[in-house]
């Protein structure tokens, strides 16, 4: 197309192309959850999703089943408790049948200078990202070898796996350790016919990324041009993510026919990577002054979450 933007997701897939499936989306209620989790659910799966907010879990069902109709249940679960997620599969398998598919997409981010991190900081993160996906794919995982199911994973990392991203380390390590677990899972499990491949989305504004990642505009503020993609160090493509885009590739990758592919990590992001890095390195210009001002903003983001959450 003349503006580069793609065409609507049902020219790409057939109906039904997820009748047999049954997939589970974590972080499904918000952002780009959601917008997979809808893109399944469109194509015919039955669709799991899980978070902290079960209100807001519980809207989103609706919201999805009203428009496509089908079967949407939510669990409100932390992924940071191993416990949580172990009942949390156990009851899918028992009271739905088991999954097909999952997709780690639940994340905890916020830009911060590393040195203003406290270890609780980074734990916050790392406990989302790095071992709550880990807990979810493990409970699917095993589940799926002791059924002789086969079964597919897509995690949700960026493009900071390949290169780093300074200003937001907690989750550049959490999600290169879930690249490594795609790899080296994908080899482990492949006997069993697990797949495991993952996404590396550059920007996709969702409001509680943005919330944390750009908060009152701190990577415009950053930009020498001005510009929101130059805040990413310039983006070729001249334009943010557009959410049907990402939901494409997650439908793709977890196809029927898209079988022998394991162990692979793709990257949308309208080329941010390959041209600069793809990171946030353009936010050394903010002073110390400044960061007290963006992790007060974030904070404040981050309570009016906590007060809507039920676990
Ligand atoms: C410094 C901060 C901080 C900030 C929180 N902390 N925000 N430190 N600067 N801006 C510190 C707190 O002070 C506290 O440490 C510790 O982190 C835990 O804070 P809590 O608010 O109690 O944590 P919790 O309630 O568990 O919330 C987790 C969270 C929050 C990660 C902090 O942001 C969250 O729930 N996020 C979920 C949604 C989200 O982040 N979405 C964005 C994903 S984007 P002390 O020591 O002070 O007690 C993404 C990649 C996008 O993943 C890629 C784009 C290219």
């Amino acid at each position: 197309m003349a503006d580069g933007k793609s065409k609507n997701m049902a020219t790409m897939f057939r109906d039904g192309l997820f009748d047999d499936a049954r997939i589970l989306v974590t972080g499904g209620g918000t952002g780009l959850g959601r917008v997979m989790a809808e893109a399944y659910l469109a194509l015919g799966a039955e669709i799991h999703i899980c978070g902290r907010r079960k209100g807001v879990l519980d809207e989103t069902a609706e919201a999805l089943m009203k428009a496509h109709g089908g079967k949407v249940v939510t669990h409100g679960v932390d992924i940071r408790v191993a416990a949580a997620v172990e009942e949390m599969v156990e009851e899918i398998w028992r009271g739905s049948g088991p999954l097909t598919g999952l997709v780690n997409n639940a994340a905890g981010n916020f830009i911060s200078p590393t040195k203003m991190l406290s270890p609780k900081g980074f734990d916050a993160i790392a406990g989302i990202v790095f071992h709550g996906s880990f807990y979810v794919t493990l409970a699917c995982g095993k589940r799926w070898i002791g059924d002789g199911l086969a079964g597919s994973v897509i995690s949700i990392l960026t493009t900071w796996v390949w290169n780093g991203s300074p200003f937001t380390v907690p989750s550049a390590m959490s999600k290169a350790g879930l690249h490594i677990m795609t790899k080296s899972l994908s080899a482990e499990w492949a006997p069993y016919r697990i797949r495991l491949n993952a996404i590396a989305p550059g920007p996709f504004p969702t409001e509680g990324a943005w919330a944390r990642l750009n908060p009152g505009g701190a990577m415009e503020a950053a930009a020498s041009g001005g510009s929101e993609a130059s805040a990413y160090g310039g983006n070729p493509w001249g334009r943010q993510g557009e959410m049907v885009e990402l939901a494409n590739l997650a439908c793709f990758l977890m196809a029927p026919g898209c079988d022998y592919m394991t162990g692979q990590c793709v990257a949308i992001d309208g080329g941010a990577y390959v041209s600069s890095g793809g990171n946030f390195s353009g936010l050394s210009r903010i002073d110390d002054e400044m960061w007290v001002r963006i992790r007060d903003q974030i904070r404040s983001v981050n309570e009016k979450d906590k007060a809507s959450r039920t676990v």
